[in-house]
């Protein structure tokens, strides 16, 4: 029989009242800055998906951030770190407003939002072609079915695929350690730059401000930075940062 109060007080109940306290609410008055007036051939978006405030087991979240909930394990859920957005406010960005006639769109992806995803790009006006890239993070998640340890970038194409090309020696499978809550290993878009070295880009979504880009968000940086493009480099510099 429960006869104190503490003795009523779940799990739940103390991760939902940190939950809200911790969830990132978007300061605009409207849903999204305005898109810039101008046309790209080449859109790389990673939108900040929503999964319904599903805690996440990440082992890149620092525990200190952690105080506050009862156990003492790695919790992170991306409505901690940014806004997030359900599919039919996705829909409402008018992608296609910046997309040139010919034109790709890399937009990365989980698992459980791969339908979403594709549902999404064609609302913006391509059609799905296939997975540009797999990252494999190197570290496991536990999963429904099988441990999760993998992100996708999806291409998808409106008009034809924009000329004129550069490399066509990128590798699909990036394996690059996790690094920071939903940071994306740079090597994707080093790889997209040198597939289409002089192409109009856009990044979506951004919190970086990459050299040769254009991008937009919530949380764009003032100072622009060079891409990295060492793999090696990335790797050992990520590692060297988990440890
Ligand atoms: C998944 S994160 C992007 C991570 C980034 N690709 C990286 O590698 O660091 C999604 C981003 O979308 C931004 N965002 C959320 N709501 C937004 C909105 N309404 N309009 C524009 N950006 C938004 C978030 O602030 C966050 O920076």
């Amino acid at each position: 029989m429960m006869n104190s109060n503490t003795e009523n007080i779940s799990g739940y109940s103390i991760y939902n009242i940190e939950a809200k306290k911790r969830t990132k609410i978007n300061p605009l008055e409207e849903l999204y800055p305005a898109l810039p007036d101008k046309k790209y051939d080449i859109i790389y978006a990673d939108p900040p998906w929503d999964y319904g405030g599903k805690m996440q087991y990440d082992k890149s979240c620092i525990k200190s951030e952690n105080i506050g909930f009862k156990k003492n394990i790695f919790i992170s859920s991306a409505t901690f770190k940014y806004p997030t957005l359900k599919l039919n406010q996705l829909k409402q960005l008018d992608v296609n407003s910046i997309a040139s006639d010919n034109c790709l769109l890399f937009m990365w992806t989980t698992g459980p939002q791969f339908a979403n995803s594709i549902e999404l790009g064609n609302t913006w006006g391509f059609e799905y072609k296939t997975v540009a890239f797999v990252w494999d993070k190197q570290v496991h998640n536990p999963g429904r079915y099988t441990l999760s340890e993998t992100e996708f970038c999806l291409v998808f194409k409106k008009g034809k695929i924009p000329s004129p090309r550069g490399a066509r020696n990128i590798r699909q499978l990036i394996s690059v350690p996790r690094g920071k809550h939903s940071e994306k290993p740079e090597l994707v878009i080093s790889g997209i730059t040198k597939m289409f070295p002089q192409q109009n880009k856009i990044e979506l979504f951004a919190r970086k401000n990459y050299n040769g880009w254009d991008n937009w968000g919530l949380e764009i940086p003032d100072n622009k930075v060079k891409i990295t493009d060492n793999s090696n480099e990335t790797s050992i510099q990520k590692v060297l940062e988990l440890v």
